[in-house]
């Protein structure tokens, strides 16, 4: 059975000074994990947030917390994280030469391991890593920034990542990060992607979060 869509609300377009409120609110409406974006200002050219802030968050909500790394040296922080309470890990392919023992660092911390993968980077960057991972996030913008355009050349990126996963890793859930609202993400389901992060479609929302959420989830199933 195709397994239902997961909706996962990046709080990096939240109002940090309510934040465990908003984060009750998308997970009241339905959220299925919490998306935490975590950047240094070396990988990408902003800073956001910590362990410190996923140890606040820990206590308000039940929901996984799905920490992407962007950030330059993400070995030297994944315990930190662990122990502040995220549930999974998402880290960058790029600049990493030794992807694997990250991966398998996180293994050994009990948490889920998954890969990501910038814009301009190749699927075939992922092959030899898809086995040890139980998910593969496709950047649907350059990361670094909430509110940005989804970038339409990758949707048959994501279709080339929906057939290695079928052909070598099925079950292995395919997200996508960057972008998503209801004018994409149903092109973006139709390609393959099962897991959708949408920050800005959510907590900016005019309809409000209730709304918001709702109204994704509908377009991505094509209602
Ligand atoms: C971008 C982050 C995304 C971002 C998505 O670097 O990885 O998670 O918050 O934001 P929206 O949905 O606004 O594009
Ligand atoms: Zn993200």
């Amino acid at each position: 059975m195709q397994r239902p869509l997961i909706i996962a609300p990046s709080i990096l377009a939240a109002d940090f000074a309510k934040l465990g409120e908003e984060v009750r609110a998308v997970d009241a409406a339905g959220a299925d994990w919490i998306h935490v974006d975590v950047m240094d200002g070396h990988f990408v050219p902003n800073i956001s947030i910590g362990p410190l802030v996923v140890r606040s968050l820990r206590p308000i909500t039940r929901l996984p917390l799905e920490t992407h790394l962007m950030i330059s040296d993400p070995d030297k922080y994944l315990d930190d994280f662990a122990k502040a309470g995220s549930d999974a890990f998402i880290v960058h392919v790029e600049g990493n030469a030794h992807l694997n023992r990250t991966v398998q660092k996180i293994k050994s911390l009990g948490k889920k391991a998954g890969v990501v993968f910038n814009p301009a980077t190749p699927v075939v960057a992922i092959e030899e890593i898809i086995h040890d991972v139980e998910l593969v996030l496709v950047m649907t913008v350059n990361p670094g920034f909430g509110g940005q355009q989804f970038i339409q050349s990758m949707l048959p990126k994501i279709r080339r990542v929906r057939e290695l996963i079928e052909r070598v890793r099925p079950g292995c859930d395919l997200e996508v990060d960057g972008g998503i609202e209801t004018h994409t993400i149903g092109a973006a389901a139709a390609a393959g992607a099962r897991v959708f992060v949408a920050g800005s479609a959510i907590f900016v929302a005019k309809e409000g979060i209730t709304a918001a959420m709702q109204n994704l989830v509908k377009s991505a199933t094509g209602g």
